[in-house]
């Protein structure tokens, strides 16, 4: 049953945050070391002449090494959620901390991989790792280059350009170069959204190899939720506009994960309500299950 398989299925995970009070500057918030935590974030956006906010009071909380998955609708504020994360926007209200550190900036305990995988086309593939490992690094720089091909399987395709990579390897070598500082938080913003089916499913099979090898937290915003499904621990469904945290699910099904299983067809279930489960009232039922329908029959296609 499902409930031996998911506990606490719709339950509030704990959020280690301090209340926000409104018009103080957020106060670091001391978590456990290595825990990722977002606590009452709020981020607005100049959209023409009018300042419309994108998120509002998201909290989330991420052990270390563990793997999270942020899934919802277009325009939700996904992308801007992994952004505030990762320090390239700033919140207006609250705080993300990784440890005890507050993020106020980008940093090397934090490497993101987009979507489109954002290589340097004149450069190969060793020179576009080599390109993001950290200046500081002085000696053995070639070993952990090549350590890093090796964990993503590009050994042999070293002297390519991007240009000659297909969709797979140039994310595997995006993966490369954002791991090759050993970040201590791996943000991935629809890594695989570009890729076929088939190939897809390799990533993410190659990405939890690579998750258990390194044993870095990750954080991975898809729409896929059978994506989120194969990967996560944790996964948070974000809705309505501005964006906030509309359900978590915590995900005990055994890893590898079954596709098939009973258990992850129920999730798969509720998870879409939560997605659907619109402002204004429900989704029609007939719709969800056509939706669902059609989502199954996808998935048993490939
Ligand atoms: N730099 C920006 N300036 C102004 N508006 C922005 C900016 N970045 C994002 N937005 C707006 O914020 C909203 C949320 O965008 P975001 O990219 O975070 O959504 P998303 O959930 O990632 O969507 P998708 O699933 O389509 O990638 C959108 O309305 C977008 O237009
Ligand atoms: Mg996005």
């Amino acid at each position: 049953m499902l409930s031996q398989l998911i506990s606490s299925s719709k339950r509030m995970l704990d959020v280690a945050a301090r209340p926000f009070q409104s018009g103080t500057s957020p106060a670091p918030v001391v978590t456990t070391q290595g825990t990722l935590t977002v606590s009452h974030c709020d981020k607005s956006f100049l959209i023409g002449d009018q300042l419309t906010p994108i998120l509002r009071d998201v909290s989330l909380t991420v052990e270390a090494g563990q793997f999270l998955c942020v899934v919802g609708g277009s325009g939700c504020g996904k992308s801007t959620l992994l952004r505030v994360i990762a320090g390239l926007e700033t919140a207006e209200r609250g705080s993300v901390a990784l440890g005890d550190q507050v993020v106020t900036k980008p940093g090397l305990d934090r490497g993101v991989v987009f979507q489109e995988h954002r290589l340097l086309p004149w450069l190969n593939v060793w020179q576009n790792i080599d390109f993001g490992l950290s200046q500081s690094v002085r000696s053995g720089r070639d070993r952990i280059i090549a350590d890093h091909i090796r964990l993503v399987g590009l050994e042999g395709f070293e002297m390519l350009h991007p240009g000659q990579l297909s969709g797979g390897m140039a994310q595997r070598a995006g993966l490369a170069r954002a791991l090759v500082n050993h970040p201590r938080v791996l943000l991935l913003d629809e890594p695989f959204g570009a890729l076929d089916a088939l190939t897809r499913w390799q990533m993410q099979t190659e990405l939890l190899r690579i998750w258990e090898a390194e044993r870095a937290t990750m954080i991975l915003v898809t729409h896929d939720i059978d994506e989120a499904i194969y990967l996560a621990d944790q996964i948070i469904v974000l809705g309505g506009r501005p964006g906030n945290v509309r359900q978590r699910f915590q995900v005990e099904l055994p890893r590898p994960r079954d596709r098939g299983a009973s258990g992850f067809a129920e999730l798969r279930r509720e998870i879409w309500d939560a997605i659907f489960l619109k402002d204004d009232g429900d989704t029609s039922s007939f719709e969800r299950e056509r939706l669902l329908a059609e989502l199954v029959a996808e998935s048993h296609a490939t």
